[in-house]
């Protein structure tokens, strides 16, 4: 369909390759972290409403942008510009998403590397070989370096075979696959002692958080991040949409099952973790929180899981096959952003350039594993805290104040005929003209005092 580039094959293709993307560490391990450590339900309730009024309208500029320019960010960027200072503030913004979008998959794939080793380990123990599973789990140089490397390779692997062939038909098989097991946990879950008291701390909110800053920042960075903003890979994505395809409803539907999967993932995680203490599990910090991040994924949940004897084994697996399939879905779109630019700017085979860029970036995570303490945060910090928020804004910056209103409305209007007169078009473009970015700016003005 867009030519030699290649294209989603169909919506649904799309759809998947674009939830695939949204759904990841961040939504399986991040959101219910976030909301553990922020008050349970007053954390999801923010969440929702940020995702839809201020997330959702700035991924509609960046797959607008993708589809109207129908190629990388830096060129679909550049072709709505018209000054020489819009075509080098063009450059600036396509390419910092993109270079935000390789530091991040520096990162990503050494966490999703855990999750794979994670995935095995039950494997090794059922097999008698102890040592091996000791070694799976524990914090090693070799480890991490070891599993960073199948699972950049995987990602090579898919990216290397383009658009359609690649990145849909992988996501259409993976995603339902992630689905299937997501459901299959939380049934299983439920059915333990524990998980309603579980239940009722993510479900009931404590309304007296719900404006705290603190917490208003961690719902709209996750939500940026789940969203995959500000990176380039959203304008790419949406470069492979069909001219037939109604945007609007597309994008909506996206953010919809990206937010409903972080929501289902809060279903089981948060009531698992009711369901150790149960057990007799640690699951409170000393002031009184929940624990997070790291201890709640590789310490309270395989407690969990050994507590349940045998059974725990293939839970185990199916919780951290879940984790690694939602993280792979991820990282493609991730590589795809710097592949896309080498290979329609430098005129590079695909196969090349997914190679070349993707060892490039294996490199960067062997010098973050080698300066574990120092760099692995300071690199989550520069690329989700500083450089997603900015791009995000300045892709809003120019669809609000660059891109031509006319030229605007003719994008929107193919595949969707009657645009002008619904509510979207009278709400949105001031929306991403004002709103968003003002919005973006006062909240990341604030991460920084
Ligand atoms: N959205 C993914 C998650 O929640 C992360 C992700 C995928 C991402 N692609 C991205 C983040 C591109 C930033 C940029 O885990």
């Amino acid at each position: 369909m867009a030519g030699s580039r290649g294209g989603f094959s169909s919506r649904l293709g799309f759809i998947m390759a674009a939830a695939g993307s949204a759904v990841g560490l961040g939504n399986i391990w991040g959101f219910p972290t976030q909301t553990a450590s922020n008050g349970g339900a007053a954390f999801v309730f923010m969440y929702l409403i940020l995702a839809f009024c201020l997330a959702y309208p700035a991924f509609m500029a960046e797959i607008l942008i993708g589809r109207f320019g129908q190629a990388n960010a830096v060129t679909s960027l550049q072709k709505m510009s018209r000054t020489v200072f819009q075509k080098r503030f063009a450059f600036v913004v396509g390419f910092g998403g993109i270079i935000c979008a390789a530091l991040i998959l520096s990162f990503y794939g050494i966490v999703a590397g855990w999750m794979m080793a994670h995935t095995i380990e039950p494997i090794a123990k059922l097999v008698g070989s102890d040592a091996t599973a000791n070694w799976l789990v524990s914090f090693s140089f070799v480890r991490n370096l070891v599993f960073t490397a199948l699972f950049v390779g995987l990602t090579i692997f898919i990216i290397s075979r383009g658009v359609e062939e690649g990145i849909e038909k992988w996501s259409k098989r993976l995603m339902p696959m992630m689905l299937t097991l997501l459901v299959l946990l939380i049934g299983y879950v439920m059915t333990l002692e524990g998980a309603s008291e579980g239940l009722n701390a993510y479900l009931n909110p404590d309304f007296s958080r719900v404006l705290e800053p603190s917490l208003l920042l961690s719902a709209l960075g996750q939500a940026f991040f789940s969203l995959s903003l500000g990176t380039s890979v959203m304008v790419i994505y949406g470069s492979y949409i069909s001219k037939k395809e109604n945007m609007v409803t597309l994008g909506a539907q996206v953010t919809l099952i990206d937010v409903s999967i972080a929501f289902l993932a809060g279903l089981l995680i948060i009531p698992a973790m009711y369901v150790a203490q149960a057990q007799g599990v640690q699951i409170f910090a000393a002031d009184g929180s929940l624990l997070s991040e790291d201890t709640l994924v590789f310490t309270v949940l395989p407690s969990l899981f050994t507590s349940m004897g045998s059974v725990g084994a293939f839970i185990a697996i199916g919780f951290f096959a879940l984790m690694s399939i939602a993280a792979l879905t991820s990282s493609i779109s991730m590589l795809e952003g710097p592949v896309s630019y080498v290979v329609e700017r430098h005129n590079v085979e695909r196969k090349k350039a997914s190679t070349y860029i993707g060892i490039g970036i294996f490199f960067l995570s062997v010098l973050i594993m080698a300066n574990f303490s120092t760099l692995f945060g300071l690199v989550i910090t520069i690329s989700t805290k500083y450089g997603q928020p900015i791009v995000a804004m300045l892709c809003c910056v120019f669809v609000g104040w660059i891109w031509q209103r006319n030229s605007l409305l003719q994008e929107l209007k193919e595949g969707h005929q009657l645009v002008e007169e619904g509510i979207f078009w009278k709400i949105w473009p001031i929306y991403t003209k004002v709103v968003c970015p003002a919005a973006i700016g006062m909240v990341f003005l604030h991460s920084l005092s």
